[in-house]
């Protein structure tokens, strides 16, 4: 039997709960515990009671009587360290939601988990779980292709007013004691696919690199403290550019779009127009490595494999995410965030819900995608 604890209940941790009622019959698993402070609020809170779940308001109240295998942080980025330092002291390996964590105090505070403690952790970025992701960095790693010249990715998500305004922290710094929390449009919807240019660049099946920052620009157009758009370029040290574009004041849904350009090879995926990731060598024939999207839930069984089977390895652990949680706080400290000019920000109606929208960001942000440049200044203000 696995014995899990679910820290969150609502939004990502309802569909954890989902998953494990729902998909997991392959193995014998019990929810040994459910905390979250507002758990009343959750979709679930009475199917929690008629299987009588066990409820707790904190990690610490939990472990005063519970024992889990797994602790499943998906709670808000601003638990993240402390909840997963609470489970791995009382004995139980993590699987801590993405982002791993923000700013640095707490970048330092997990950095040190590894020496500390005995049970592993692993961040729920699912590309870096995906078959397809898996064996593209196997073929990478093995010289397949040559030299990498560049990474770039194009994420166009329209996120509605609701998203923005469904809880206390989206879109913020820092809570109001002070705790870092940097959500922004690169730190959560879309942190998975800049997450993912740093993981194909590791040296290792397991690790990622930290690129150097070269040019950013920020902006931002909905009603929040931090950005909801980013354009960044940076390189790794052996030379290749990393390049992210990514935006939530948009009309039209896009992406992720991503090509990585080596010496032999051109890698390209496109999530609404080719589902699969696809390598073209310079000679014309193609590998095709499938959908990194068709698997999203692999972070999870492995997790749970890894209980049953403690030698399997597994690709993403604290030290794998903290490079993006680094870059995150990077722009943060490097870079202003630019509201749009106020008179092309509107809001319009994306899939009958109010978005906030700037004319014409959608065909700004392919062109800046296609020749990797940043966020024209004459679209903002000060
Ligand atoms: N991997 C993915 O694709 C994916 C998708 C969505 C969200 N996420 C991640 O999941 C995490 C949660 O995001 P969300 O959008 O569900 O947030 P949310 O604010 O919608 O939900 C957070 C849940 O945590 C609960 N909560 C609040 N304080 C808590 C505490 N101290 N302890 C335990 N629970 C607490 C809330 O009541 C709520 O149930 C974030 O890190 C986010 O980036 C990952």
């Amino acid at each position: 039997m696995i014995k899990i604890v679910l820290a969150g209940s609502s939004g990502y941790g309802g569909v954890y709960l989902r998953f494990l009622w729902d998909h997991c019959q392959d193995y014998e698993i019990d929810i040994a515990g459910v905390v979250d402070p507002y758990v009343e609020k959750s979709p679930y809170y009475q199917t929690l009671q008629e299987k009588n779940i066990p409820l707790f308001n904190s990690m610490e109240d939990f472990y005063q009587t519970g024992k889990a295998d797994l602790a499943i942080i998906a709670s808000p980025i601003q638990f993240h360290a402390s909840q997963t330092e609470i489970a791995l002291m009382n004995g139980s390996n993590v699987l801590c939601e993405k982002p791993v964590c923000a700013g640095m105090e707490d970048i330092e505070r997990m950095a040190g988990f590894k020496d500390k403690y005995k049970g592993f952790v692993e961040v729920g970025y699912q590309w870096s779980y995906a078959e397809a992701i898996l064996d593209l960095k196997k073929d990478i790693l093995a010289g397949v292709f040559g030299k990498a010249e560049y990474f770039k990715t194009l994420v166009s998500w329209p996120r509605s007013h609701a998203y923005f305004n469904r809880n206390n922290w989206a879109g913020k710094i820092k809570t109001q004691s002070g705790q870092t929390i940097l959500d922004s449009v690169a730190n959560n919807a879309t942190a998975h696919y800049l997450h993912n240019m740093f993981f194909l660049s590791g040296k290792t099946m397991s690790e990622a690199v930290l690129p150097q920052i070269e040019d950013c620009v920020l902006g931002v157009a909905n009603d929040i403290e931090n950005f909801d758009t980013v354009t960044v370029r940076s390189k790794t040290n052996d030379g290749t550019v990393i390049y992210f574009a990514a935006a939530h004041p948009v009309a039209v849904n896009k992406g992720p779009v991503f090509e990585l350009k080596f010496e032999k090879a051109t890698v390209t995926y496109h999530a609404q127009e080719q589902q699969e990731i696809i390598a073209v060598f310079g000679d014309g024939s193609q590998r095709s490595y499938g959908d990194p999207s068709a698997t999203d839930w692999r972070k999870l069984t492995m997790c749970l494999d890894k209980i049953l089977h403690p030698e399997n390895e597994l690709p993403c652990n604290i030290e794998t995410a903290l490079p993006h949680a680094k870059f995150m706080v990077q722009l943060y400290q490097l870079y202003p965030v630019r509201r749009f000019k106020e008179d092309s920000i509107r809001i319009m109606e994306v899939r009958n819900a109010p978005v906030t929208v700037v004319d014409g960001l959608d065909e700004t942000m392919q062109k800046s995608y296609e020749c990797m440049s940043m966020l024209p200044g004459d679209r903002l203000g000060r």
